[in-house]
């Protein structure tokens, strides 16, 4: 089985990415082959700062090994090193319906926040979908807020395999569901964000641990005093159970369990040094990996060879099923 993910490179990630994210990552390489990819070349598609597009490129990188991506079992490559995704994009707009690209919800909600609207930020999913489909991938992991364009990337491939010949495998997107739902800890009725949060109520991966403290410390809770999963009368206490369930590994009912008749004060301190707990580690490796550039350099370019070897037969038939010739010996 063949299993594709694309983070992009901005904003810092969060506990809410490592829930719904990194930890999935990490757990499907187990089930197949799995490709991760940095999609650079889909941060252009908004005003950006090349600086900071490079920097956070490799911030990306390390943070998805120190979080747990392995080098030898799984491919972890930035997309802009393999040219072949540049290429399908190319090939796929050519079935890919405009009318389709104008319905998509979030190029909508971005169009309207910007003045300049790139004509990248229109055609991104179809970046999106040659990312998919190069590596005839069976499972995508994937956010919820990416169901539309999965969905789009399904129509381009059946599309494809209609008007040129089976090509493509159709694929399936696998949405997050349990543990995926961390909260902001200030406004806990939504979801930690990096573009509509409260910094404060947002854990970052690579907040130092008495960073990690005082923001636990100060969430906000509920009335009442015990600590019990209810997402009507508290949902600022299931927020912080179900931050425990992510740093510990324990179910909600055992964490019930565990803080029956404790207090707010006594939970938060918990909550707080299993977070630094889960964190440490992975702000370890990350560090090793970011003061080492040229060895983060050695993993990203093997993952590129990697996958450029994977890609190029597809690629290769795409342009044979299209009627394009081909230089010899290419
Ligand atoms: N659009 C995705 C997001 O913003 C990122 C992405 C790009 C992606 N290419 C992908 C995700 C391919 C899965 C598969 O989250």
């Amino acid at each position: 089985m063949k299993i594709f993910s694309g983070i992009q490179p901005t904003g810092a990630k969060h506990l809410g990415n490592y829930s719904g994210g990194f930890r999935q990552y990490a757990a499907t390489q187990e089930q197949g082959e799995a490709f991760f990819c940095v999609v650079d070349l889909h941060s252009i598609t908004n005003p950006h700062d090349p600086q900071d597009l490079r920097e956070r490129t490799l911030d990306l990188a390390a943070l998805m090994f120190a979080t747990g991506l392995d080098p030898e079992r799984s491919t972890v490559f930035v997309q802009s090193h393999v040219t072949a995704h540049a290429e399908a994009a190319w090939l796929l707009s050519a079935v890919t319906s405009y009318g389709q690209l104008g319905r998509m919800t979030q190029f909508k909600d971005k169009a309207e926040q910007q003045e300049f609207v790139s004509a990248g930020l229109f055609t991104y999913p179809v970046l999106m979908a040659g990312d998919i489909l190069l590596y005839q991938t069976d499972i995508v992991p994937i956010g919820d807020d990416q169901r539309q364009h999965l969905e789009l990337s399904r129509d381009v491939a059946e599309r494809f395999n209609s008007r040129f010949g089976e090509t493509f495998t159709v694929p399936r997107g696998v949405y997050p569901e349990s543990g995926a739902r961390v909260m902001d800890l200030q406004q806990p009725g939504n979801k930690m964000s990096t573009t509509g949060g409260n910094p404060q109520g947002t854990i970052y991966l690579l907040d130092p641990p008495e960073v990690v403290r005082k923001k636990v410390k100060t969430a906000v809770t509920d009335s009442g005093r015990e600590i019990v999963h209810d997402l009507n009368e508290k949902v600022g206490i299931s927020n912080l159970i179900e931050i425990m369930t992510v740093a510990s590994g324990e179910s909600i009912a055992e964490v019930e369990k565990r803080f029956q008749g404790a207090g707010y004060g006594q939970f938060k301190s918990e909550v707080a040094d299993a977070v630094v707990a889960l964190l440490e580690p992975i702000q370890g490796r990350y560090r090793e990996l970011r003061e080492d550039t040229a060895e983060l350099e050695r993993m990203l370019a093997r993952g590129a060879a990697k996958s450029r070897e994977a890609a190029a037969p597809t690629l290769e038939k795409m342009y044979d099923r299209m009627g394009f010739t081909r230089p010899k010996g290419v």
